[in-house]
C-alpha cells in the first residue's frame, strides 16, 4: 500500500471541522482522487476540549502551531484560521519548516500575499488558494489554469454569500436585516468580525485576488471604491422590485486602454439574469475571456462542507503535486509584476436615484433640470401619493437612461447641495445583463 499522506489542520472552526469530516468521510474517494491515502495527523485550535462531533483522538488536538510545523510527517497544512494574526504568523512559521500550505483566508492574502507567496517561492514550497474566492465555485483554478489561454477583459459578481442571504432573505421573506444578519452567523456564513461582509471588504478582498489572477496585476484591495450593504433598506428594495429589479452586492473590475476599473457596490440587476437569480449564500461570477466569450460560474460561496469542498480539492491538488507546478509558473501574486493602472468607473450605465425632497410645487422640475443640466436623460419616474404634510420629505424615485458614472456623481452632489433635498441621495448602478 503506498504510504499515506499526512496532513495537519489549522483552525477547527466552521471550515476546518468541514475539511476533517470530508477527509474521513470520504476518504476512500479522495484516496483515489490522491493516489494515496490523506489522513489527518493533527489538528490546532484554541479550545481543544470542545466537542466539535469529530472522530478526532484528543491527543492529536492541541492549542500550538508547532506540533503541525514542527512535526516531520506532516507536508501539507490547511491553514483555516481567519483575519490577519495569528494567522499571518502562522503561515510563516508553516512555510518556515517546509509545509505546503491550502488556505480560505482572503483577509490575509489581501493583506499580506505578495510577502507570504514571496516566502513560499523561496522555500520551493507552494501556498493553495481555491476556497479564498467564491467558497465552492472553482473560480480560482477556472481564472489561473482552464482560461490561461484568455486575456479576461472583464468580471463582474456575488462574492460574499453573507450579504446575498441577508439582501435576498430580506427581499424575499420581509426579513428584518439584523435578525437575517444572526442567521448567517449562526450558518456559519459570516466571519468573525461580520462587519467584514457587510461593508463589502470581504467581497473587495476576494475581488482584488481575482483581478490579480486575470489580469496579472496587483491591486492593494484599499484602493478599490468600496459601498457595503448597510445603506439597502427594504423600501429601497420594494422600489427596484417596481421597476422590474433586485439589489445584490456586486463586484465589477473591467480592463479597457490599458487601465484597470474596479468597484464593489449594491447594484439594481434585472430579475430573470443570472445575477438577480443568485440567492441565498450563493455566489456568482460573470467573465469576459477573448477567446472563450462570456462564461458564467454559479455555486455556494459560503458554508461549512461547499468550503471544505474547495480546501479539500487544493489538499489533493498539492499532494499530486499540481499546485506546486501552477504556483511556479503562473507567478501568482508575485511582486515583481507591473503595477495596476486604475482608472475610473466611468461607464454609460443606466442609474436608479432615490432622492429625498421636501413634497412642495416645483421641486420635480428642479430635479430634472439639475439632472439635465449634467446631461442625464431620464427614462421614469416614481412618486407615491405622499401621506405627510405639504413640505414634509418624500422619495423620489428616478430611473436614468444610460449615462456616465462621472456625470451622475456630479448631478448627485449638486441635487444634495441644493435647498430642495432633506437627505442624501441613493444613486445605484443598474444592470441589464
Ligand atoms: P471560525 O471562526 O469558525 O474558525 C476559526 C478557527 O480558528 C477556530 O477553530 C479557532 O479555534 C481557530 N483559532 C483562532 N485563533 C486561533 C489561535 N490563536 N490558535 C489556534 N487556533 C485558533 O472560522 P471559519 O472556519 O468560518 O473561517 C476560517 C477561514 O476560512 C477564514 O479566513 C474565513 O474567511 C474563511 N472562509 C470561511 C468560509 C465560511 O463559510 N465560513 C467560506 C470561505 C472562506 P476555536 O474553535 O477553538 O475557537
Ligand atoms: N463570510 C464569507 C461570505 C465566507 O459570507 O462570503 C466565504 O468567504
Amino acid at each position: 500500500m503506498t504510504q499515506p499522506v499526512r496532513v495537519g489542520i489549522v483552525g477547527l472552526g466552521t471550515v476546518g471541522s468541514g475539511v476533517v469530516r470530508l477527509l474521513m468521510e470520504s476518504a476512500d474517494h479522495i484516496t483515489r482522487h490522491a493516489g494515496r491515502p490523506i489522513v489527518v495527523e493533527r489538528a490546532v485550535c484554541r479550545d481543544p476540549a470542545r466537542d466539535r462531533g469529530l472522530r478526532l483522538p484528543a491527543d492529536r488536538v492541541s492549542t500550538d502551531i508547532r506540533d503541525v510545523s514542527r512535526d516531520p510527517s506532516i507536508t501539507v497544512a490547511a491553514l483555516l484560521v481567519g483575519g490577519l494574526e495569528p494567522a499571518r504568523s502562522m503561515m510563516i512559521d508553516l512555510l518556515e519548516h517546509g509545509k505546503d500550505v491550502v488556505t480560505a483566508n482572503k483577509a490575509l492574502l489581501a493583506e499580506h500575499g505578495p510577502e507570504l507567496f514571496e516566502l513560499a517561492r523561496k522555500k520551493g514550497r507552494s501556498i493553495a488558494f481555491e476556497a479564498a474566492v467564491a467558497g465552492g465555485i472553482p473560480i480560482v483554478a477556472a481564472i489561473a489554469e482552464c482560461l490561461a489561454a484568455n486575456r479576461i477583459e472583464s468580471i463582474r459578481g456575488i462574492l460574499n454569500g453573507t450579504s446575498n442571504f441577508i439582501l435576498s432573505t430580506m427581499e424575499e421573506e420581509g426579513a428584518d436585516y439584523a435578525d437575517v444578519l444572526k442567521l448567517a452567523q449562526a450558518k456559519g456564513f459570516a466571519e468573525a468580525d461580520p462587519a467584514m461582509d457587510v461593508d463589502g471588504t470581504d467581497a473587495t478582498q476576494k475581488l482584488a485576488i481575482l483581478a490579480h489572477l486575470a489580469f496579472g496585476v496587483w491591486v492593494p484591495w484599499g484602493d478599490i471604491p468600496r459601498t457595503g450593504i448597510e445603506g439597502v433598506d427594504s423600501d429601497l428594495m420594494a422600489y427596484a422590485g417596481e421597476l422590474g429589479y433586485r439589489i445584490r452586492l456586486v463586484a465589477v473590475a473591467s480592463r479597457s486602454g490599458g487601465k484597470l476599473a474596479m468597484r464593489l457596490a449594491p447594484a439594481l440587476v434585472k430579475v430573470g439574469t443570472p445575477l438577480a437569480e443568485t440567492r441565498g449564500a450563493y455566489n456568482a461570477v460573470s467573465l469576459v475571456g477573448d477567446a472563450v466569450g462570456r462564461m458564467f460560474f454559479h455555486g455556494l460561496g459560503a458554508g461549512q462542507m461547499p468550503t471544505a469542498s474547495a480546501v479539500v480539492a487544493d489538499i489533493i491538488d498539492t499532494v499530486v503535486g499540481r499546485a506546486a507546478i501552477t504556483f511556479r509558473t503562473t507567478g501568482v501574486l508575485d511582486t515583481d509584476g507591473p503595477a495596476a493602472r486604475m482608472g475610473g468607473m466611468d461607464t454609460l450605465e443606466k442609474h436608479f436615484l432615490r432622492v429625498c425632497v421636501n413634497d412642495l410645487p416645483g421641486v420635480l422640475s428642479r430635479i430634472t433640470g439639475i439632472l439635465g443640466e449634467h446631461g442625464i436623460s431620464i427614462a421614469s419616474v416614481i412618486q407615491h401619493d405622499p401621506s405627510g404634510a405639504s413640505g414634509a420629505a418624500v422619495p423620489l424615485v428616478i430611473m436614468t437612461h444610460a449615462c456616465s458614472t462621472a456625470a451622475v456623481e456630479r448631478a448627485v452632489a449638486h441635487i444634495d447641495a441644493s435647498d430642495v433635498v432633506s437627505g442624501k441621495t441613493v444613486c445605484l448602478s443598474v444592470l441589464d445583463e
